[in-house]
């Protein structure tokens, strides 16, 4: 198999291998990086990342001890990166590309802390099964072939879009970054909302579970819009046609929507430094 990660020269360095870090490291992997190009800094490893280091990948080495790096990727929380990002420095300043998925962290507080030519994304959960969508942008430091390289390691973990515009990553943020929590809502509500209409419970969580996996893939396998596939499953005067009249109505799911996504893009917009 070949991919972008082939291409890459050098030693991709991950700082932080939680949830995020590890389903990048995974990724990676999965589509035939070799193990031997990996170094991993995370204080506590989990076993799983332990294992990698038998594979060949390297666990806390000393930067000298490196060869050439082709990027920094941060997977750190911000809080721990305002900590530990200036130990980062001596691998930032050699690699030159640093590739930040920290939420609410700036192009501008990164390089300030560890230096480098910043991409700074945004993935999602979904990532952690190859599924995430990932927004990027780069400073305009970065150069196109450290472009190609930071697509490549962000591609392993599902689809990309790039923005030209940092200031769009907050609506970002509200949108795809959030988003997975407001799908596990709607499963939520649509069970509870089964169980009040006579439903037993177990198979209300289910119903409710597998009726937004399926139509999660078929939006995913179709190249029809959303509001075609709803349109394809109601009938005029039918079960759903009055469901949606409640959900598309004045005080409906597009308000609270709306709502909901403005109050987390201002959420963002606070917590960034
Ligand atoms: N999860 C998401 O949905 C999501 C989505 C978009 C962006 N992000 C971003 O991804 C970043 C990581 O999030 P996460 O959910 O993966 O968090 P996490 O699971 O807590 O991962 C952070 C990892 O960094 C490690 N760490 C702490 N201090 C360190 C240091 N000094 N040097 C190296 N590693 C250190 C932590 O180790 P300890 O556990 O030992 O502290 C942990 O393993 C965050 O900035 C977040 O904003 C997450």
């Amino acid at each position: 198999m070949t991919n972008g990660l082939q291409n890459i020269s050098g030693t991709v360095v991950l700082a932080g291998a939680g949830k995020m870090g590890g389903a990048m490291l995974s990724g990676w992997l999965a589509q035939g990086l070799d193990a031997r190009r990996v170094v991993v800094i995370e204080p506590q490893p989990s076993n799983d990342i332990r294992a990698l280091a038998a594979r060949g990948m390297r666990l806390n080495p000393s930067p000298k001890d490196i060869g050439n790096i082709a990027a920094l990727v941060v997977a750190l929380k911000p809080q721990a990166f305002r900590e530990a990002g200036p130990a980062l420095k001596p691998f930032a300043g050699r690699a030159a590309l640093v590739v930040s998925i920290m939420a609410g962290t700036t192009i501008a507080s990164v390089a300030e802390v560890c230096g480098g030519n910043v991409v700074r994304a945004m993935p999602n959960t979904p990532a952690a099964i190859g599924r995430g969508i990932t927004v990027a942008v780069a400073a305009n430091t970065v150069g196109s072939a450290q472009r190609t390289t930071a697509d490549a390691l962000l591609r392993a973990i599902g689809s990309v879009e790039w923005v030209e515009d940092e200031s769009l990553m907050d609506a970002v943020t509200a949108v795809s970054g959030s988003g997975p929590a407001y799908v596990f809502l709607l499963a939520e509500e649509l069970a509870r909302a089964g169980v009040a209409a006579g439903l037993p419970e177990a198979l209300a969580t289910k119903l409710a579970r597998e009726t937004l996996a399926g139509s999660g893939e078929l939006l995913h396998r179709s190249d029809l819009s959303a509001a075609s596939l709803r349109q394809n499953v109601t009938s005029p005067g039918g079960t759903t046609a009055a469901a949606l009249e409640v959900l598309m109505g004045a005080d409906g799911l597009e308000l609270l929507m709306t709502r909901a996504v403005a109050a987390a893009t201002r959420r963002s917009r606070e917590l960034a430094k």
